[in-house]
């Protein structure tokens, strides 16, 4: 048995579970409101039979260890060593010649790090570094120990040279991006990428370095400020934040993270006690590091440098949060004695640090920023201004996917530039984020865990809800069978339901039934043994008790009749389109085969007197 197979054999997912919030009993299973999206009525089901987990609301499931990496925000290897813990299961310690790539370079990193603090705190050479940190930026010296900064000595191999004597290759230190190859050697040798610099090590969620930052400390202006490792193996620039390891716990406790452009803003915060900030490292915010966030909390506070809320890459970050649902804040830095405005929040620390709680009471919602920017910025009695400002307030409220705010600010802006609503909703452009990723890569690439949501056709919605339903009332089968083929239901669950009519057809005997749900799922358990067809029924058993467990049968009836018709009506739908296409087709082709395109035009009308039978049935149903 793997060591994770032991911990799952040793630990109870209901009990795990249970101790970040209540469930409550559904029929076999457990359920509870879900802990990653908003929502009112529970869908979050836990089998206790499976040990699994699945919500019905945003579409994540999975086993005991995604859900602790999800509810905690860890990778899958601290994920197994907390419930390692919890079980009494011993993890061997791993061996290093079988370390992976990813591994070997996480350790050099980690390896590096420790060598770069060293210099800061013992070297000579790194006194006026030291002076800088302390003296100049004010960090307490546990400040620097904490955040684990580090000094770069003004050399070409002074880490090379360290590395080499720990038995890396210089192959792995390019890999890792803190050696640089040699040009004029052709392919030979590397030099340190990081010369005169204060590092600042970028970790991942769970503290692991990945990647470094190195902020220079010549004042020449031909250096870059900040040098960074390129995309490795390990770092990918628009998938991490730094600080988040130390900001996650108080992200989670305040339900809201903030985020500031510097890394040396996030650690001045930090310093204050305002823990929960994280540093977009200077560029616009990538979807995959809201969904990062969306782990922790969906109220998000952005305090940028200056005038950057209002460049275009700095908006697009912000609409892209305002459409995957957050409520997204922006907080401004307030004002020196002098008059101008604090240049980062870090500079405003150091001013006064209750400067900077206020401004982050003070912090505005999004859209009411916009609008009184709107007011103060633009003369809306001049019609050119008007449309400036309808058109960027409408191309942010057609973001909003909570129908609620978005009618607020429609109204609001109606009242603003004095244009009826429906003229602006005629002219919004309307979209959000459709739970599918549109920038491909998910979260977390490394462990493959955050599989973005899928926007679901509602063929599948009513064909899964149809099987759960037969599976809470196994009765009802017969009367199914009788009027739907497998055809009909969503692609993905044909296989699943012609088994269930094989089934039904083989235990029923005129007419009269002798089987339980359980003897259904206990022979498609033997019938099959793809993981996906048993992890389908899986889902599908949970939902059955979410859905149906406090029906009676009379009430299953009910469900199962509306589900059906919803079934016919969008598979008529779609076999109406097909014919509309088979027919013009044939209408534009040369020969005009007239004998088929009547069968066709027959066919067509019996599918559509059959879709009026069920329109029809349907209202004086519901008489
Ligand atoms: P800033 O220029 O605001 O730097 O860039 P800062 O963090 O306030 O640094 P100090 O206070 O001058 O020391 C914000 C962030 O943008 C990234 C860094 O991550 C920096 O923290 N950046 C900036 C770069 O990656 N490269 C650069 O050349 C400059
Ligand atoms: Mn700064």
């Amino acid at each position: 048995m793997s060591p994770a197979e032991e911990v799952k054999s040793r630990l109870d997912i209901i009990d795990v579970v249970s101790e970040y919030f209540p469930l409550k009993p559904a029929g076999a299973n457990w359920r509870a409101r879900c802990p990653f999206h908003e929502e009112r009525t529970p869908s979050f089901m836990v089998s206790k039979s499976k040990q699994i987990w699945h919500c019905f609301g945003c579409g994540e499931g999975g086993d005991i260890f995604s859900f602790v990496m999800k509810q905690e925000g860890l990778e899958f290897p601290d994920a197994l060593r907390l419930l390692a813990d919890k079980a009494g299961v011993r993890l061997k310690a791993e061996d290093p010649t079988i370390r992976s790539e990813r591994q070997r370079l996480m350790a050099l990193l980690e390896a590096a790090v420790v060598f770069w603090s060293e210099v800061l705190w013992r070297e000579v050479s790194a006194k006026s570094a030291m002076s800088y940190l302390v003296e100049e930026r004010k960090l307490k010296p546990e400040t620097i120990r904490a955040w684990r900064l580090g000094y770069a000595s003004d050399s070409w191999e002074a880490l090379i040279n360290h590395l080499v004597k720990l038995g890396y290759k210089e192959e792995e230190m390019i890999k890792s991006g803190v050696a640089i190859r040699k040009m004029e050697t052709r392919g030979r040798g590397a030099y340190d990428r990081f010369r005169n610099r204060i590092i600042f090590p970028i970790a991942n969620t769970s503290g692991q370095i990945i990647g470094i930052s190195g902020r220079t400390l010549s004042s020449s202006e031909t250096e870059a400020k900040y040098v960074n490792t390129p995309e490795t193996l390990l770092y990918y620039k628009g998938q991490v934040l730094y600080g988040l390891d130390k900001a996650k716990t108080s992200v989670k406790q305040q339900n809201l993270a903030i985020i500031v452009e510097g890394n040396m803003d996030a650690i001045a915060s930090h310093e204050t006690g305002v823990a929960n900030v994280v540093a977009s490292s200077g560029t616009a915010l990538t979807q995959d590091q809201v969904r990062l966030l969306k782990r922790f909390t969906d109220n998000l506070a952005f305090a940028f440098d200056a005038d950057a809320a209002g460049e275009s890459a700095t908006l697009r970050g912000l609409v892209m949060a305002l459409s995957d649902g957050c409520q997204v804040s922006l907080i401004s830095l307030p004002l020196r004695p002098d008059g101008k405005r604090f240049k980062d929040p870090d500079e405003c620390i150091r001013a006064d640090s209750k400067l900077w709680l206020e401004a982050i009471a003070k912090a505005e919602p999004m859209l009411e920023h916009y609008f009184s920017r709107a007011v103060s910025e633009y003369d809306l009695t001049k019609l050119p201004d008007k449309q400036k400002v309808t058109k960027l307030l409408l191309s942010l409220i057609g973001r909003l996917p909570d129908p609620v705010a978005l009618n607020h600010y429609l109204k609001k802006l109606s009242n603003l530039v004095d244009v009826p609503e429906r003229y602006l909703r005629e002219v919004m452009p309307r979209q959000f984020n459709s739970s599918d990723s549109q920038t491909g890569s998910p979260v977390s690439v490394s462990s493959g865990i955050v599989t973005p949501l899928r926007a679901r056709d509602s063929r599948s919605v009513q064909s899964e809800r149809l099987l759960a339903a037969l599976l809470a009332a196994p009765k009802q089968t017969g009367y199914v069978v009788g009027v739907i083929v497998p055809e009909m239901l969503a692609s993905e669950y044909a296989p699943l339901y012609r088994e269930m009519v094989v089934f039904y057809t083989a235990k029923t005997k005129n007419g009269k039934i002798d089987w339980q749900g359980q003897d259904f799922t206990e022979h498609l358990r033997n019938y099959s043994e793809s993981e996906s067809f048993l992890a389908q029924l899986a889902v599908l058993l949970l939902l059955a008790d979410k859905e149906f467990a406090e029906f009676d049968s009379l009430g299953i009836e009910r469900e199962i009749l509306v589900t059906i018709n919803r079934l016919k009506t969008s598979y008529l739908k779609s076999v109406l389109q097909r014919l509309e296409n088979d027919i013009r087709t044939i209408e534009q082709s040369p020969s005009q085969d007239k004998v088929r395109l009547a069968a066709l035009f027959e066919e067509f009308k019996t599918v559509s007197v059959e879709l009026a039978k069920i329109h029809h049935q349907k209202n004086s149903n519901s008489k």
